[in-house]
């Protein structure tokens, strides 16, 4: 198997058009293994001492491809715990999974155009969504992230490897993953990233000083803020 260069092949989770009952339990699936893999970890364990404790009393937070929202929800639990309060907005392109959650701040729209004003939110982040996207497309997404923020930007996705293939093979099928979401799991750690392909889409998207860090082997995390900060 080829880990050298971004897989193109669709996942099931890019059709728009699936029904229904299949598309809500694929989200499930999806939610019951993020929880499982504790997905939300990258940005607890990184954003108080990146952002400072003070910052983080109270931060304004978009996630663009939020899914059901999982992850906003467990940030914004874990911040309450710390005395904060971190409100999220979920964007998606599929109304779908944000039915999941509908007391939430959900918002249908594309993470290429965003339908928010320069500046809207103190952090933008984004999980395991940027891989649904071309290189050329990445660029399109990371500067509508930049844009919308009027401090920082926060990207977690998958890294491409054999090592992460094989564990993801493993635990999906001893935990007995529903079928397409198994394989969509495989298929993204295929359209997953390298490091160096980051910094060069960070460099094009004109990020500054975007850091790009791995995280155990398993997940690249993109970091960047604006200047003054
Ligand atoms: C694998 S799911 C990730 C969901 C969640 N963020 C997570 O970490 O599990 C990818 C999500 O990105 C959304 N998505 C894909 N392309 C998008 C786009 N161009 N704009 C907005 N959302 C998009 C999909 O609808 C899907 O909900």
């Amino acid at each position: 198997m080829n880990f050298h260069e971004r897989s193109t092949q669709a996942e099931y989770f890019d059709e728009l058009d699936r029904p229904a009952a299949e598309t809500d339990i694929a989200f499930r699936e999806l939610d019951r293994l993020n929880r499982f893999f504790r997905f939300h970890h990258p940005f607890l364990s990184r954003l108080p001492g990146w952002l400072g404790r003070e910052k983080c009393r109270r931060l304004n937070i978009l996630d663009v491809g939020a899914g059901t929202g999982l992850l906003g929800l467990q940030l914004a639990d874990w911040a309450r715990r710390q005395g904060w309060e971190w409100r999220f907005t979920n964007l998606d392109a599929n109304p779908r999974p944000l039915n999941a959650r509908p007391g939430e701040t959900n918002v249908v729209g594309s993470a290429l155009e965003l339908p928010f004003a320069d500046g809207s939110f103190d952090l933008v982040v984004a999980s395991q969504m940027t891989h649904h996207l071309t290189n050329a497309e990445i660029v399109t997404h990371w500067r509508e992230a930049w844009r919308v923020s009027n401090d920082a930007v926060f990207i977690c996705d998958l890294h491409r490897n054999a090592g992460l293939y094989t564990l993801l093979w493993l635990t999906t099928l001893l935990l007995g993953t529903e079928r397409t979401v198994r394989e969509d799991a495989l298929i993204s750690v295929r359209r997953g990233f390298q490091r160096g392909e980051w910094l060069d889409l960070a460099a094009q998207a004109g990020l500054p000083g975007a850091e790009v860090w791995h995280y155990y082997g398993t997940r690249l995390v993109l970091q960047a803020r604006k200047q003054g900060h």
